[in-house]
């Protein structure tokens, strides 16, 4: 069931993603080689609880038989598609890091994620950096009241496709509210004038993850981790989004 959010729960929603998109900016500065994920982790969780917000991520479960997460921030390094564990891990010069941060603010959901490089990147690895965060771009600036939910698959794929990269398609985009994952499920693949109308009330987000690779994708042993099958490089960006009445409104830009 799709909740559909009145203008001043929209407008109540605005903080939470406006908090998450600071938070990540600032955990981003903390990023180089040599940081250990779970410093990151441990850094974010003060960041949220200095706020006055909660931790989502943190002991969630997707499926009654998952183990909970075990942080506050998703850290997926190079091959890992999303939902990495903020372990001990240290990061390397040339690895690439996507950190997802959820959170609740005031009841309502913050979500957002950005991927970095760390040091000295890879010609290739900064080119699927740019172009994930271009797919996203462009899907919002593509989107409008009363266009269609296909209209972002469509972009996105579009982009991918050109540079040969592998969409990810069993993760998705969510609507988001009072819970971190609300219907519907926003597809990265699709076509243009297809799926739900974008009515004004939805909020959702857009997460596009592309691979270096093919689209194909794996579950680690932890219950979580989801990594390339052929161990390409994996990058995804994320907004929070509002539809309303004569615009898109992006809920974790930070200007
Ligand atoms: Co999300």
């Amino acid at each position: 069931m799709i909740i559909l959010k009145t203008a001043a729960e929209m407008d109540a929603i605005r903080p939470a993603g406006k908090l998450a998109a600071e938070i990540l900016e600032r955990l981003g500065k903390l990023i180089q080689p040599g940081i250990k994920l779970k410093e990151l982790d441990r850094q974010a969780a003060r960041m949220i609880k200095a706020a006055g917000a909660q931790p989502t991520y943190l002991n969630y479960r997707q499926l009654p038989d998952q183990p909970p997460f075990p942080g506050v921030i998703c850290t997926s390094v190079n091959d890992e598609v999303c939902h990495g564990f903020p372990d001990q891990r240290i990061l390397q010069n040339g690895d690439i890091v996507c950190v997802d941060i959820g959170l609740r603010l005031n009841g309502w959901c913050g979500d957002t994620c950005r991927t970095w490089g760390v040091g000295d990147i890879s010609p290739e690895a900064q080119k699927l950096i740019d172009v994930t965060r271009l797919s996203l771009d462009e899907a919002i600036r593509t989107i409008k009241p009363g266009g269609r939910m296909g209209d972002i698959g469509a972009v996105i794929q579009q982009l991918a496709e050109a540079n040969s990269y592998g969409i990810v398609k069993e993760f998705g985009g969510h609507g988001i509210g009072k819970d971190p994952h609300e219907s519907p499920f926003v597809p990265h693949y699709g076509n243009a004038g297809t799926g739900l109308e974008l009515r004004a009330g939805l909020v959702f987000t857009i997460e596009p993850m592309l691979n270096a690779g093919t689209d194909h994708i794996q579950l680690k042993a932890d219950g979580w981790t989801a990594v390339t099958a052929d161990g390409a490089l994996s990058a995804q960006f994320e907004h929070m989004l509002a539809v309303r009445e004569d615009r898109i409104e992006v809920l974790t830009a930070l200007d």
